[in-house]
């Protein structure tokens, strides 16, 4: 099928079912061209909790379709390839944690986002990079925190709000290969560009770059800056969204090997399949949806 075909059948499925098509900002351009919406995982999980679709087409990895279906549990929500996961996501055994709950009663425990339902439904609250700040604030300070998986994003919240938390063992491989040199190399290449990273990338690489912020902080970063040139140290799809609203500034990846494999599975021709066959729905235990359900809406309603 050529891809004009595919959209024509992608648009008549999506009007017989009553399907509203979220993309995460990573995810590749036909995607995010055909989407109903596209945006940073709090951003999809706030369109997901307001939507009044019958089915939730999640074009992104397998957390983010959970998070989808915990916060819509009435509607039908699908994954476009159930082999999308988070390597940070399973970076958290369940019974690992509940080793810990039960060693350490008197610690909260703070989930971002990218953990699995599982995991969700054992914790306190959730949080993004989007709003991690704002969570870890509302915690009162004489309050133990543990923070999982990413040691990176968390070390980073330790040095901006020098709140003293645990933390897990996990990272993202893809924004922990991240490298100081790599920055350093595109400073001295392009001196006058704005060096933007993700957070979950390490301390070091962090205080390095210019900012860190998620990818939807990204994109409103780059749209509001009088700075004209930007270099990009996050997976390549944000450039799709960056280019487009911004067609004046330059942008430049910091590597274009920053790439989530997962991410990149995905194409318009499953997105297709997905809403053709029901193939992946995401089901969830009633019990998972409210237990997990509770952290995340905890941190929907911090203001
Ligand atoms: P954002 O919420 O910033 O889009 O991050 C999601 C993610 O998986 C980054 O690796
Ligand atoms: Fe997971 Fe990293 Fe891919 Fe984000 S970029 S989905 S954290 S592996």
């Amino acid at each position: 099928m050529d891809k004009n075909t595919i959209i024509e059948k992608i648009d008549q499925l999506r009007k017989e079912r009553n399907a509203l098509i979220l993309a995460h900002n990573y995810v590749a351009a036909e995607i995010q061209e055909i989407a109903d919406f596209c945006g940073d995982s709090l951003e999809l999980s706030i369109k997901a909790a307001a939507a009044k679709a019958q089915t939730l087409v999640v074009c992104g990895v397998r957390f983010m379709a959970e998070t989808a279906k915990i916060l819509s549990p009435d509607a039908t929500v699908i994954m476009v390839r159930s082999d999308a996961g988070c390597p940070m996501a399973d970076m958290v055994d369940p019974d690992e944690l509940k080793a810990y709950k039960s060693a350490n009663p008197d610690t909260l425990l703070i989930a971002y986002v990218n953990t699995t339902a599982e995991v969700k439904a054992l914790v306190d609250i959730c949080c993004t990079s989007g709003n991690a700040e704002k969570i870890v604030s509302s915690i009162p300070a004489d309050r133990k925190i543990m923070f999982l998986p990413d040691r990176n994003l968390g070390a980073n919240l330790i040095n901006k709000l020098n709140r003293p938390m645990e933390l897990w063992h996990g990272c993202c491989p893809v924004h922990d290969a991240v490298t100081v040199e790599m920055i350093n190399d595109m400073r001295k290449k392009y001196p006058a560009s704005q060096i933007l990273v993700h957070p979950e990338c390490r301390p070091e690489v962090v205080n390095a770059a210019d900012q860190a912020l998620s990818t939807g902080a990204m994109l409103n970063y780059v749209t509001a800056s009088t700075h004209n040139e930007f270099t990009v140290g996050t997976e390549s799809g944000i450039l799709f969204r960056m280019m487009q609203a911004n067609p004046d500034k330059t942008f430049h990846l910091l590597q274009p090997e920053i790439l989530c494999t997962d991410m990149k599975k995905l194409t318009l021709a499953d997105v297709e399949r997905a809403l053709r066959t029901n193939q992946d729905e995401v089901m969830l235990p009633a019990e998972m949806i409210k237990e997990a359900g509770a952290a995340i809406r905890k941190m929907l309603d911090v203001k």
